[in-house]
This record gives C-alpha cells, sequence and structure tokens, in this order.
C-alpha cells in the first residue's frame, strides 16, 4: 500500500516542475484544466487527521503533500483560508494550478453568496432609498467580480496564468468600490463578514497567481 503510493504520487510532482515554463504544457494538463474543482470530493477523515499532523515532524508522504500546499500559502493575505478551502480538493501531491482553480472556486461561491444578500436585502419593504442605491452599486460590482473569475478561469485553461493574475487583481476593486458605497452613504455595509472573506480569498487567489507567474511584478 505504502509503496504503491508512493509510485502513483511521484508522477504528478515530476508534472508539476514543469508548471514554471508556460509553453512546455504536457497534454495531460489540459484535461486537468478542463475539470472544475467543485468535482473534486470532500476530504476524507483521514485527510484531515494528515492534517493535523502536519506540524509534528511525521515523515509520511501525505504530509509532505499538506506542507506543499502550506508553503504555496504562506504568503497568501490569509494562510490558513488558504489551506482550509484548498486542501479538501488536493488528493496528491500539490498541483498548484488545482490548488488556483479551488481557491477562485472558493472567491466565486462567496460571490455568489453576497450577490444572493444583496438581492435580498434590496427587496425588503424597510430597505431605505439610501441603501438601495449603495446595494444598486453592489449589485454591479459583484456581478463583475463573476465575470472577472470566469475571464480569468479561461485564460488559466488556456495556460496564461500572467494574463489571469493581470485581470484578477480587479476583483479586489470591485470588492473595495462596494464597501466604499456604503461609507460614502454614512452607513456600514451590511455584510463585513462576507466581503472580508472575499478580499481574503481574493487576496490568496493573487499570491497563487503571483507565485505561478515566477514571481516576477509587473509594476
Ligand atoms: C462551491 O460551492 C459548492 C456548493 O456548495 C460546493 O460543492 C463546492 O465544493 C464549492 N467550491 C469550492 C471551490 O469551494
Amino acid at each position: 500500500m505504502a509503496l504503491s503510493r508512493k509510485i502513483i504520487l511521484v508522477v504528478p510532482l515530476i508534472c508539476c516542475s514543469l508548471l514554471s515554463g508556460n509553453d512546455a504544457v504536457p497534454s495531460h494538463r489540459n484535461k486537468l484544466l478542463g475539470e472544475l474543482p467543485s468535482a473534486a470530493p470532500a476530504p476524507s477523515p483521514s485527510d484531515k487527521q494528515v492534517l493535523d499532523l502536519a506540524g509534528n515532524a511525521v515523515d509520511t508522504v501525505a504530509s509532505k503533500h499538506n506542507a506543499q500546499l502550506v508553503a504555496l500559502c504562506q504568503d497568501a493575505e490569509s494562510p490558513t483560508l488558504c489551506v482550509d478551502t484548498i486542501a479538501p480538493f488536493i488528493q496528491g501531491a500539490l498541483d498548484p494550478v488545482v490548488a488556483l482553480k479551488a481557491e477562485m472556486g472558493a472567491t466565486m461561491n462567496i460571490t455568489v453568496k453576497v450577490s444572493n444578500t444583496i438581492k435580498t436585502l434590496h427587496a425588503k419593504p424597510e430597505t431605505t432609498k439610501d441603501e438601495k442605491a449603495s446595494l444598486d452599486i453592489c449589485a454591479d460590482q459583484y456581478s463583475s467580480i463573476v465575470d472577472t473569475i470566469n475571464d480569468c478561469l479561461d485564460s488559466i485553461k488556456q495556460n496564461d496564468v500572467y494574463g489571469a493574475w493581470m485581470k484578477f487583481a480587479a476583483v479586489l476593486s470591485y470588492q473595495q468600490a462596494c464597501e466604499d458605497a456604503f461609507k460614502e452613504g454614512g452607513g456600514s455595509i451590511p455584510f463585513p463578514e462576507d466581503s472580508k472573506t472575499l478580499f481574503q480569498l481574493g487576496g490568496n487567489c493573487l499570491a497563487i497567481l503571483m507565485h505561478l507567474s515566477g514571481e516576477t511584478s509587473p509594476y
């Protein structure tokens, strides 16, 4: 069992080392890129156990893979949230592109959640005209976030990680513009936690995109 697991896991390790070369993409990567993160099964209890052991110097293949995820997330906006949201979608060795798509999927999910919140609040009779105006601005921003994430996922499918990175930064601007819509109206945003989570998940995506782009600053 231990031996066969090792053999299976060596292959993705080799494949990931090719990631930095954008042109030399193995054909099986295209298949990987076509898979949505949401298609991955939930983590089994044994995976969780391995995660907990990662801090201790347990030299298992699984803890090594978790260490790879921790390393990928270490410079993220929220390293803990980064690891927690990606871990369920990682089976063997860490494929940073799979990790990135999982984090983008998590960002998409919170965006959809907030969009629904905005609709619900807008429909409430007690919502004031000013609040509705701010909610309208936010609805536009969150719709733009959905478009941007989809656009970035397309770029990643075409192996244009750098292009995705450049585009994805807009997500945080849209998030900020929604917060500002309420601040400028003298009120406070009615969904502060989700807005903060979106900021953190978006920042995590940006950190991974930067990592995959070879950590060269475009500015
Ligand atoms: C997004 O939400 C769906 C539905 O709750 C869930 O199945 C999926 O795993 C989530 N995706 C990510 C990347 O968290």
